[in-house]
Protein backbone atom coordinates (compact mmCIF):
# COMPACT_ATOMS: atom_id res chain seq x y z
CA UNK A 1 0.00 0.00 0.00
CA UNK A 2 1.13 3.51 -0.93
CA UNK A 3 2.87 5.36 2.25
CA UNK A 4 -0.15 7.93 2.18
CA UNK A 5 -2.97 6.46 1.26
CA UNK A 6 -6.02 7.45 2.29
CA UNK A 7 -4.32 11.00 3.27
CA UNK A 8 -5.67 14.08 2.63
CA UNK A 9 -3.01 17.09 2.72
CA UNK A 10 -3.83 20.66 1.82
CA UNK A 11 -0.91 22.03 0.29
CA UNK A 12 -0.19 25.46 0.48
CA UNK A 13 2.30 27.50 -1.89
CA UNK A 14 3.38 30.86 -1.01
CA UNK A 15 5.41 33.34 -3.33
CA UNK A 16 9.26 32.09 -3.53
CA UNK A 17 11.21 30.90 -6.51
CA UNK A 18 10.86 27.24 -5.06
CA UNK A 19 7.71 27.15 -6.05
CA UNK A 20 8.74 25.81 -9.48
CA UNK A 21 9.44 22.81 -7.20
CA UNK A 22 5.93 22.26 -5.68
CA UNK A 23 4.92 20.72 -9.23
CA UNK A 24 7.22 17.81 -8.40
CA UNK A 25 5.84 17.83 -5.05
CA UNK A 26 2.35 17.20 -5.93
CA UNK A 27 3.16 14.41 -7.97
CA UNK A 28 5.22 12.83 -5.26
CA UNK A 29 2.24 13.36 -2.85
CA UNK A 30 0.11 11.99 -5.03
CA UNK A 31 1.93 9.06 -6.03
CA UNK A 32 2.11 8.15 -2.68
CA UNK A 33 -1.47 7.82 -2.80
CA UNK A 34 -2.53 11.33 -1.00
CA UNK A 35 -5.24 13.20 -1.78
CA UNK A 36 -4.26 16.53 -2.72
CA UNK A 37 -5.93 20.24 -2.53
CA UNK A 38 -3.63 23.02 -3.42
CA UNK A 39 -4.12 26.55 -1.81
CA UNK A 40 -2.11 29.27 -3.29
CA UNK A 41 -0.97 33.23 -2.16
CA UNK A 42 -0.91 35.96 -4.57
CA UNK A 43 2.57 36.03 -4.47
CA UNK A 44 2.96 32.26 -5.37
CA UNK A 45 1.00 32.90 -8.95
CA UNK A 46 3.86 34.99 -9.92
CA UNK A 47 5.90 31.91 -9.74
CA UNK A 48 4.01 29.31 -10.84
CA UNK A 49 0.04 28.75 -12.27
CA UNK A 50 -3.02 27.15 -11.14
CA UNK A 51 -3.49 25.50 -14.05
CA UNK A 52 -0.43 23.27 -13.43
CA UNK A 53 -1.25 22.51 -10.03
CA UNK A 54 -4.97 21.47 -10.91
CA UNK A 55 -3.20 19.42 -13.72
CA UNK A 56 -1.05 17.50 -11.38
CA UNK A 57 -3.20 17.25 -7.97
CA UNK A 58 -6.36 16.63 -10.08
CA UNK A 59 -8.34 19.29 -7.82
CA UNK A 60 -9.10 22.69 -8.74
CA UNK A 61 -6.77 24.76 -7.04
CA UNK A 62 -7.79 27.56 -4.71
CA UNK A 63 -6.44 31.04 -4.12
CA UNK A 64 -9.52 32.94 -3.01
CA UNK A 65 -10.47 33.16 0.54
CA UNK A 66 -13.61 34.54 -1.22
CA UNK A 67 -14.28 31.63 -2.85
CA UNK A 68 -17.63 30.78 -4.54
CA UNK A 69 -17.15 26.90 -5.04
CA UNK A 70 -18.00 26.66 -0.79
CA UNK A 71 -21.59 26.35 -0.12
CA UNK A 72 -21.25 28.49 2.81
CA UNK A 73 -18.38 30.33 1.54
CA UNK A 74 -16.23 29.67 4.22
CA UNK A 75 -13.45 27.74 2.30
CA UNK A 76 -10.84 28.40 5.47
CA UNK A 77 -13.10 25.96 7.42
CA UNK A 78 -14.14 23.27 4.52
CA UNK A 79 -10.43 22.61 3.59
CA UNK A 80 -8.65 22.87 6.82
CA UNK A 81 -11.89 20.71 8.82
CA UNK A 82 -11.25 17.76 5.84
CA UNK A 83 -7.28 17.86 5.94
CA UNK A 84 -4.97 14.85 7.77
CA UNK A 85 -2.51 18.13 7.69
CA UNK A 86 -1.23 21.39 5.91
CA UNK A 87 1.91 21.18 3.96
CA UNK A 88 3.37 24.81 3.17
CA UNK A 89 6.22 24.81 0.59
CA UNK A 90 7.60 26.72 -0.02
CA UNK A 91 6.98 28.94 2.86
CA UNK A 92 8.52 32.50 2.17
CA UNK A 93 9.59 34.40 5.19
CA UNK A 94 6.66 36.60 5.18
CA UNK A 95 4.35 33.71 5.55
CA UNK A 96 6.34 32.41 8.23
CA UNK A 97 5.98 35.91 9.99
CA UNK A 98 2.39 36.32 9.37
CA UNK A 99 1.47 32.66 10.69
CA UNK A 100 4.12 33.11 14.14
CA UNK A 101 1.81 36.15 14.55
CA UNK A 102 -1.58 34.61 13.73
CA UNK A 103 -2.20 37.21 11.00
CA UNK A 104 -5.32 35.75 8.75
CA UNK A 105 -5.38 38.42 5.48
CA UNK A 106 -5.53 35.30 2.68
CA UNK A 107 -6.90 31.80 2.04
CA UNK A 108 -4.26 30.47 3.08
CA UNK A 109 -3.10 31.94 6.38
CA UNK A 110 -6.70 32.07 7.68
CA UNK A 111 -7.07 28.48 7.33
CA UNK A 112 -3.35 27.68 8.98
CA UNK A 113 -5.15 29.60 11.80
CA UNK A 114 -8.53 28.02 11.62
CA UNK A 115 -7.02 25.02 11.05
CA UNK A 116 -7.17 21.51 13.63
CA UNK A 117 -5.14 19.19 12.26
CA UNK A 118 -1.02 19.28 12.15
CA UNK A 119 0.82 22.23 10.17
CA UNK A 120 4.34 21.23 8.33
CA UNK A 121 6.14 23.94 6.67
CA UNK A 122 9.17 23.83 4.41
CA UNK A 123 10.86 27.43 4.74
CA UNK A 124 12.64 28.46 1.29
CA UNK A 125 14.22 32.09 0.95
CA UNK A 126 17.69 33.86 0.39
CA UNK A 127 20.09 33.12 3.23
CA UNK A 128 20.21 36.62 4.34
CA UNK A 129 16.54 36.32 4.74
CA UNK A 130 16.80 33.36 6.34
CA UNK A 131 19.51 34.34 9.04
CA UNK A 132 17.61 37.43 9.69
CA UNK A 133 16.63 37.80 13.53
CA UNK A 134 13.11 38.45 12.64
CA UNK A 135 13.11 34.77 11.02
CA UNK A 136 14.58 33.25 13.23
CA UNK A 137 12.16 34.76 16.07
CA UNK A 138 9.57 33.39 13.44
CA UNK A 139 11.04 30.18 13.58
CA UNK A 140 11.57 29.79 17.54
CA UNK A 141 7.19 30.44 17.63
CA UNK A 142 5.90 28.70 15.04
CA UNK A 143 8.71 25.55 16.54
CA UNK A 144 6.80 26.40 20.08
CA UNK A 145 3.46 26.02 18.56
CA UNK A 146 3.90 22.82 17.58
CA UNK A 147 4.53 23.47 13.39
CA UNK A 148 6.96 20.95 12.11
CA UNK A 149 9.52 22.72 10.19
CA UNK A 150 11.41 20.81 7.62
CA UNK A 151 14.84 21.83 6.45
CA UNK A 152 15.86 24.32 4.76
CA UNK A 153 18.64 22.79 3.33
CA UNK A 154 22.25 24.40 2.39
CA UNK A 155 23.25 25.35 -1.09
CA UNK A 156 23.14 27.35 -4.02
CA UNK A 157 20.39 29.52 -4.45
CA UNK A 158 18.38 31.05 -7.38
CA UNK A 159 19.61 34.09 -5.98
CA UNK A 160 23.40 33.28 -7.19
CA UNK A 161 24.52 33.17 -3.82
CA UNK A 162 25.15 30.28 -1.98
CA UNK A 163 24.02 29.33 2.19
CA UNK A 164 21.47 27.96 4.45
CA UNK A 165 17.43 28.56 3.09
CA UNK A 166 17.17 26.22 -0.03
CA UNK A 167 13.71 24.76 -0.28
CA UNK A 168 14.60 20.66 0.40
CA UNK A 169 14.02 18.70 -2.45
CA UNK A 170 10.47 17.66 -3.07
CA UNK A 171 11.23 13.66 -2.43
CA UNK A 172 12.95 14.55 0.62
CA UNK A 173 9.34 17.12 1.86
CA UNK A 174 7.49 13.50 0.99
CA UNK A 175 9.36 11.66 2.64
CA UNK A 176 9.03 13.59 5.81
CA UNK A 177 5.84 13.94 5.41
CA UNK A 178 5.81 10.45 5.37
CA UNK A 179 7.40 10.33 8.40
CA UNK A 180 5.56 12.24 10.35
CA UNK A 181 2.58 10.20 10.23
CA UNK A 182 4.15 6.82 11.22
CA UNK A 183 4.20 6.14 15.14
CA UNK A 184 6.91 7.75 17.13
CA UNK A 185 7.58 4.45 18.71
CA UNK A 186 11.52 5.47 18.85
CA UNK A 187 11.41 8.86 19.65
CA UNK A 188 15.10 9.82 20.75
CA UNK A 189 16.03 5.89 21.34
CA UNK A 190 19.55 5.65 20.27
CA UNK A 191 19.81 2.76 17.07
CA UNK A 192 22.37 1.41 15.73
CA UNK A 193 22.60 -0.69 12.29
CA UNK A 194 25.11 -2.80 10.33
CA UNK A 195 24.20 -3.23 6.86
CA UNK A 196 25.31 -4.50 3.64
CA UNK A 197 28.21 -7.05 2.68
CA UNK A 198 31.62 -7.03 3.47
CA UNK A 199 34.87 -7.07 1.35
CA UNK A 200 37.84 -9.03 2.05
CA UNK A 201 40.71 -8.17 0.08
CA UNK A 202 42.89 -10.32 -1.17
CA UNK A 203 45.12 -7.91 -2.83
CA UNK A 204 44.87 -4.52 -3.88
CA UNK A 205 42.40 -4.94 -6.65
CA UNK A 206 40.58 -8.26 -5.76
CA UNK A 207 38.59 -9.51 -2.75
CA UNK A 208 35.51 -11.93 -1.66
CA UNK A 209 32.42 -10.52 -0.99
CA UNK A 210 28.59 -11.66 -1.51
CA UNK A 211 25.70 -10.57 -2.40
CA UNK A 212 24.15 -8.42 0.16
CA UNK A 213 22.47 -5.31 -1.26
CA UNK A 214 22.17 -3.40 1.71
CA UNK A 215 18.52 -2.85 1.41
CA UNK A 216 17.22 -4.38 3.99
CA UNK A 217 19.37 -2.55 6.43
CA UNK A 218 18.85 0.41 5.23
CA UNK A 219 15.17 -0.02 4.89
CA UNK A 220 15.63 -0.33 8.93
CA UNK A 221 17.41 2.41 9.41
CA UNK A 222 14.72 4.82 7.35
CA UNK A 223 11.66 2.61 9.58
CA UNK A 224 13.41 3.88 13.19
CA UNK A 225 14.24 7.55 11.55
CA UNK A 226 10.17 7.71 10.86
CA UNK A 227 9.64 6.46 14.41
CA UNK A 228 11.89 9.31 16.02
CA UNK A 229 14.87 7.79 16.47
CA UNK A 230 18.06 8.97 16.17
CA UNK A 231 20.24 6.27 14.00
CA UNK A 232 23.82 5.44 13.05
CA UNK A 233 24.24 3.70 9.88
CA UNK A 234 27.50 1.26 9.41
CA UNK A 235 27.76 0.29 5.83
CA UNK A 236 29.67 -1.86 3.93
CA UNK A 237 30.26 -1.29 0.21
CA UNK A 238 26.98 -0.96 -0.99
CA UNK A 239 25.30 2.33 -3.61
CA UNK A 240 22.82 3.28 -1.71
CA UNK A 241 22.00 7.16 -0.25
CA UNK A 242 21.91 7.16 3.33
CA UNK A 243 18.09 7.51 4.04
CA UNK A 244 15.90 10.54 5.25
CA UNK A 245 19.69 12.49 5.77
CA UNK A 246 17.25 15.75 6.03
CA UNK A 247 16.02 15.10 9.09
CA UNK A 248 19.71 15.60 10.56
CA UNK A 249 19.21 12.06 13.00
CA UNK A 250 21.60 10.06 10.94
CA UNK A 251 25.16 9.54 10.72
CA UNK A 252 26.79 7.08 8.56
CA UNK A 253 30.35 5.24 8.57
CA UNK A 254 31.48 3.35 5.73
CA UNK A 255 33.22 0.56 5.79
CA UNK A 256 35.01 -1.89 4.13
CA UNK A 257 35.71 -5.23 5.52
CA UNK A 258 34.33 -7.30 8.35
CA UNK A 259 37.44 -6.18 10.74
CA UNK A 260 36.33 -2.76 10.37
CA UNK A 261 32.86 -3.42 10.53
CA UNK A 262 33.63 -4.46 13.88
CA UNK A 263 35.65 -1.61 15.13
CA UNK A 264 32.86 0.81 13.91
CA UNK A 265 30.44 -1.05 15.87
CA UNK A 266 31.90 -1.71 18.92
CA UNK A 267 32.95 1.89 19.06
CA UNK A 268 29.52 3.54 18.71
CA UNK A 269 28.03 0.15 21.12
CA UNK A 270 26.59 2.78 23.35
CA UNK A 271 22.96 2.48 21.90
CA UNK A 272 19.24 1.53 23.17
CA UNK A 273 18.91 -0.68 20.05
CA UNK A 274 21.20 -2.86 17.71
CA UNK A 275 20.24 -4.23 14.65
CA UNK A 276 23.11 -6.70 13.00
CA UNK A 277 21.82 -6.86 9.48
CA UNK A 278 25.01 -6.76 7.66
CA UNK A 279 26.20 -10.19 5.93
CA UNK A 280 29.64 -10.05 7.04
CA UNK A 281 31.54 -12.24 5.60
CA UNK A 282 32.56 -15.58 7.82
CA UNK A 283 36.17 -15.76 7.01
CA UNK A 284 38.78 -13.23 6.06
CA UNK A 285 42.43 -13.85 3.88
CA UNK A 286 45.53 -14.11 6.21
CA UNK A 287 47.43 -14.13 3.55
CA UNK A 288 46.51 -11.23 1.89
CA UNK A 289 49.25 -9.51 -0.74
CA UNK A 290 50.17 -6.04 -0.47
CA UNK A 291 50.67 -6.03 -4.40
CA UNK A 292 49.19 -7.05 -6.80
CA UNK A 293 49.41 -10.66 -7.33
CA UNK A 294 50.60 -11.63 -10.53
CA UNK A 295 48.38 -14.19 -12.95
CA UNK A 296 50.77 -17.38 -13.70
CA UNK A 297 49.58 -19.37 -16.28
CA UNK A 298 49.94 -22.91 -14.52
CA UNK A 299 49.68 -22.71 -10.56
CA UNK A 300 46.07 -21.77 -9.15
CA UNK A 301 46.39 -19.55 -5.88
CA UNK A 302 46.61 -20.53 -2.36
CA UNK A 303 44.67 -18.50 0.11
CA UNK A 304 45.09 -18.62 3.36
CA UNK A 305 40.96 -18.10 5.54
CA UNK A 306 41.03 -16.58 9.34
CA UNK A 307 37.36 -16.27 11.09
CA UNK A 308 36.37 -12.83 11.33
CA UNK A 309 34.81 -11.89 14.93
CA UNK A 310 31.53 -12.54 14.83
CA UNK A 311 29.53 -8.65 15.59
CA UNK A 312 26.46 -9.42 17.18
CA UNK A 313 28.13 -11.97 19.67
CA UNK A 314 30.43 -9.08 20.78
CA UNK A 315 27.73 -7.14 21.03
CA UNK A 316 25.75 -9.28 23.12
CA UNK A 317 28.19 -10.18 25.26
CA UNK A 318 28.51 -6.29 25.97
CA UNK A 319 24.62 -6.27 26.63
CA UNK A 320 25.16 -8.38 29.40
CA UNK A 321 27.55 -6.01 31.16
CA UNK A 322 26.95 -2.13 30.58
CA UNK A 323 25.01 -0.15 27.76
CA UNK A 324 22.78 -3.00 27.67
CA UNK A 325 21.48 -2.21 24.08
CA UNK A 326 18.54 -4.35 22.40
CA UNK A 327 20.07 -7.06 19.98
CA UNK A 328 18.75 -8.09 17.20
CA UNK A 329 20.09 -10.39 14.91
CA UNK A 330 19.38 -11.50 11.41
CA UNK A 331 19.46 -15.00 9.63
CA UNK A 332 19.16 -15.58 5.93
CA UNK A 333 18.19 -19.57 5.29
CA UNK A 334 17.16 -21.65 2.67
CA UNK A 335 15.08 -23.60 4.21
CA UNK A 336 13.55 -24.77 7.92
CA UNK A 337 13.22 -20.91 8.63
CA UNK A 338 11.83 -21.01 12.48
CA UNK A 339 13.89 -23.85 13.18
CA UNK A 340 17.14 -22.63 12.29
CA UNK A 341 16.30 -18.65 13.95
CA UNK A 342 15.40 -20.06 16.90
CA UNK A 343 18.74 -22.47 17.31
CA UNK A 344 20.78 -19.10 16.07
CA UNK A 345 19.08 -16.88 18.64
CA UNK A 346 20.44 -19.10 21.31
CA UNK A 347 23.79 -19.66 20.17
CA UNK A 348 24.04 -16.03 20.01
CA UNK A 349 22.53 -14.87 23.29
CA UNK A 350 20.31 -12.52 21.94
CA UNK A 351 16.43 -11.56 22.64
CA UNK A 352 15.50 -11.43 19.11
CA UNK A 353 16.28 -12.72 15.78
CA UNK A 354 14.87 -12.19 12.32
CA UNK A 355 14.48 -15.03 9.54
CA UNK A 356 14.47 -14.58 6.34
CA UNK A 357 14.60 -16.43 3.06
CA UNK A 358 17.74 -15.73 1.69
CA UNK A 359 19.37 -15.25 -0.11
CA UNK A 360 16.80 -15.39 -2.56
CA UNK A 361 15.78 -12.26 -1.77
CA UNK A 362 18.99 -10.46 -1.67
CA UNK A 363 18.94 -7.24 -3.87
CA UNK A 364 14.96 -7.45 -3.90
CA UNK A 365 12.50 -4.93 -2.81
CA UNK A 366 9.86 -7.51 -1.13
CA UNK A 367 11.13 -9.80 1.79
CA UNK A 368 9.44 -12.08 4.21
CA UNK A 369 9.89 -12.59 7.39
CA UNK A 370 9.62 -14.25 10.81
CA UNK A 371 10.74 -12.70 14.29
CA UNK A 372 11.75 -15.38 17.05
CA UNK A 373 12.40 -14.06 20.58
CA UNK A 374 11.92 -16.11 23.98
CA UNK A 375 8.35 -16.43 23.78
CA UNK A 376 8.46 -17.99 20.06
CA UNK A 377 7.95 -17.43 16.98
CA UNK A 378 5.72 -14.46 14.87
CA UNK A 379 5.32 -14.13 11.35
CA UNK A 380 5.47 -10.80 9.48
CA UNK A 381 4.61 -11.79 6.26
CA UNK A 382 5.36 -10.76 3.05
CA UNK A 383 6.35 -7.14 1.81
CA UNK A 384 8.17 -4.43 0.47
CA UNK A 385 11.29 -4.42 2.81
CA UNK A 386 10.32 -0.66 4.58
CA UNK A 387 6.72 -1.91 4.93
CA UNK A 388 8.12 -5.22 6.72
CA UNK A 389 11.36 -2.71 8.27
CA UNK A 390 7.88 -0.63 10.08
CA UNK A 391 6.63 -3.45 10.83
CA UNK A 392 9.65 -4.78 13.03
CA UNK A 393 10.11 -1.40 14.47
CA UNK A 394 6.80 -1.85 16.23
CA UNK A 395 7.82 -5.52 17.64
CA UNK A 396 10.95 -4.31 18.66
CA UNK A 397 9.58 -1.32 20.14
CA UNK A 398 6.74 -2.84 22.03
CA UNK A 399 9.88 -5.26 23.99
CA UNK A 400 12.00 -2.04 24.97
CA UNK A 401 12.25 -1.22 28.68
O1 LIG B 1 26.15 -16.75 12.43
P1 LIG B 1 25.49 -16.09 11.26
O2 LIG B 1 26.43 -15.40 10.33
O3 LIG B 1 24.55 -16.99 10.50
O4 LIG B 1 24.54 -14.97 11.94
C1 LIG B 1 23.94 -13.95 11.23
C2 LIG B 1 23.78 -12.76 12.10
O5 LIG B 1 25.01 -12.44 12.76
C3 LIG B 1 23.41 -11.50 11.35
O6 LIG B 1 22.65 -10.69 12.21
C4 LIG B 1 24.77 -10.89 11.06
O7 LIG B 1 24.68 -9.49 10.86
C5 LIG B 1 25.53 -11.21 12.32
N1 LIG B 1 26.98 -11.40 12.13
C6 LIG B 1 27.87 -10.49 12.68
N2 LIG B 1 29.21 -10.69 12.53
C7 LIG B 1 29.69 -11.74 11.86
C8 LIG B 1 28.82 -12.67 11.30
C9 LIG B 1 27.46 -12.48 11.44
O8 LIG B 1 27.42 -9.51 13.28
N3 LIG B 1 31.00 -11.88 11.74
Amino acid sequence: MPSLANKKIVLGISGGIAAYKSAELVRALVQEGAHVQVVMTNAAQQFITPVTMQALSGNPVFTNQWDQRIANNMAHIELSRAADAILIAPASADLMAKLSLGLADDLLSTLCLARDCPLLIAPAMNLQMWSHAATQRSLKRLQSDGVAVLGPASGDQACGEVGMGRMLEPEEICEQLIAFFQPQVLRNKRVLITAGPTFEAIDPVRGITNLSSGKMGFALAKAALEAGAYVHLIAGPCNLPTPLLSTGRITRTNVTSGAEMHRATLASANCDVFFAVAAVADWTIANRAKQKIKRQEKTGLDLEFRSNPDILLDMAKLAKRKSKPYCVGFAAETDRLGKHAKEKRIKKGIPMIVGNIGPATFGLDTNEIIVADEKGIKNLGKGNKLELARKLIAQVAARLP
